[in-house]
């Protein structure tokens, strides 16, 4: 008995020496969301560390990002944090994120992600993030009770899109739902822009801030099919959490919504079933393209040797094929690690994967700006305003509002 006892305390101080403590700072806080981050949880819990949740409620990440540059101005920055896109640069500029090459180079991260993602994690050639997963943002939901109910048809157009919400108007169904919070109104807004416009429209004007781009008759269309939307939605969606407008859609109480795949998330944990009670198609005139926003994490650089340890675990787990395969079935993406069996995988993700591939051969592959993967936050920040003010203000008209896009496009 002694020895029994003895022995398993040698065993237990040998995962406490290493054992550290990982506070994670992310905004999944949905149903779907709040399951894939489970996953996390339970992957480093099983390598002994404590996780210690930093949740901040908020879609799109807004408040989340606020809170994290309190944290780190006052010199208590977390262990990891869900940071994309470009912000990753302008954080490593300031010198407080972790180096990860260690890791990164023993788990052959530059042989398993594709180059397009794995540039995005690397400043100076030095990884200092760890991607998750590749969501895809132009996914057009639909319930085909409401569309049944209509008779309607799932539109392939912005036309057939129009004609199909005003006959879910006339059966008595919320056509769009929608939630009015300015990350939302952009996700719309550039699924209009890339249908309407187009991959290299979308690229030039949005991407690269092309002023004859920005400033031109195509541009001016997009905000006009936009606004247009804006007659299909009911008046309480001001303000609405995007899980809230995925939950009309559930209910068959709306027909459609514009959302990324997290929304799948959603109807997954309420034990829907794609294909039968809820349908994705790609949002109208964007079959052939695809916006991707891939969630990672960065890691701040710590002092205790047994959490740096617990961190860097946590980057090795995220990139892990185990992990990246039951998280990504909960969270509604795909995986980020290339030649990832997707048998478990249901249709819509079968779609977005084989997308990602084809998109990116031909050129149509492009950043989401409403998900902070094109643009400078600041840039990002300033044209997000001006769309969602043209949102809401039914005195401005689309060339006023191209006039104020194209002097937001200029912020710096
Ligand atoms: C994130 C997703 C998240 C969504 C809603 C997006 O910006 O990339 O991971 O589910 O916001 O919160």
């Amino acid at each position: 008995m002694k020895s029994v006892l003895s022995l398993s305390i040698v065993a237990l101080a040998c995962v406490s020496a290493h054992a550290g403590e990982v506070e994670v700072l992310h905004w999944w806080t949905s149903g779907g969301e709040a399951k894939a981050a489970a996953a996390l949880k339970s992957s480093m819990q099983a390598k002994g560390h404590t996780w210690k949740d930093f949740a901040v409620a908020g879609g799109g990440g807004d408040a989340a990002m606020t809170v994290l540059k309190s944290r780190v101005v006052s010199g208590n920055a977390p262990a990891a944090a869900q940071i994309k896109g470009p912000s990753l640069q302008e954080w490593a500029k300031e010198g407080v994120l972790a180096n990860l090459d260690a890791t990164a180079k023993a788990e052959k991260w530059d042989e398993v992600l594709p180059k397009v993602v794995s540039d995005v994690m690397k400043h100076k050639g030095n990884y200092i993030a760890v991607p998750v997963n590749v969501h895809r943002v132009n996914w057009l939901w639909a319930s085909p009770a409401a569309f049944q109910k209509a008779g309607a048809k799932l539109p392939t157009t912005w036309d057939e899109f129009f004609v199909a919400a005003e006959a879910l108007k006339k059966a008595g169904v919320t056509p769009v739902a929608h939630g009015g919070q300015n990350w939302q109104d952009f996700t719309t807004f550039e699924a209009v822009a890339l249908g309407v416009g187009g991959a290299d429209f979308y690229k030039k004007a949005l991407v690269q801030l092309d002023p004859g781009s920005v400033s031109s008759p195509t541009m001016e269309k997009v905000l006009t099919t936009f606004k247009r939307i804006k007659g299909y939605t009911d008046k309480n969606a001001p303000g609405r959490d995007w899980n809230l407008a995925t939950a009309m859609v559930i209910k068959g109480e709306a027909g459609m919504q514009i959302m990324g795949d997290w929304a799948k998330g959603e109807f997954l944990a309420a034990g829907k079933v794609p294909g039968k009670d809820f349908a994705c198609v790609a949002t109208p005139g964007s079959a052939n393209a695809y916006t991707f926003n891939v969630d990672s994490f960065a890691m701040f650089k710590l002092k205790n040797e047994a959490n740096v340890k617990a961190q860097n675990d946590l980057a090795a787990a995220i990139m892990g094929t185990e992990f990246q395969e039951v998280f990504n079935l909960n969270k509604g993406s795909i995986p980020v690690r290339l030649n990832m069996k997707m048998d478990k995988f249901d249709d819509c993700a079968k779609a977005s994967s084989k997308d990602f591939v084809a998109t990116a051969k031909s050129g149509s592959l492009v950043p989401s700006i409403a998900h902070g993967m094109a643009v400078p936050s600041s840039t990002e920040g300033a044209i997000k305003d001006v769309v969602s003010q043209f949102w809401n203000d039914d005195k401005m008209d689309a060339k006023a509002a191209m006039a104020k896009l194209a002097a937001a496009a200029k912020t710096k």
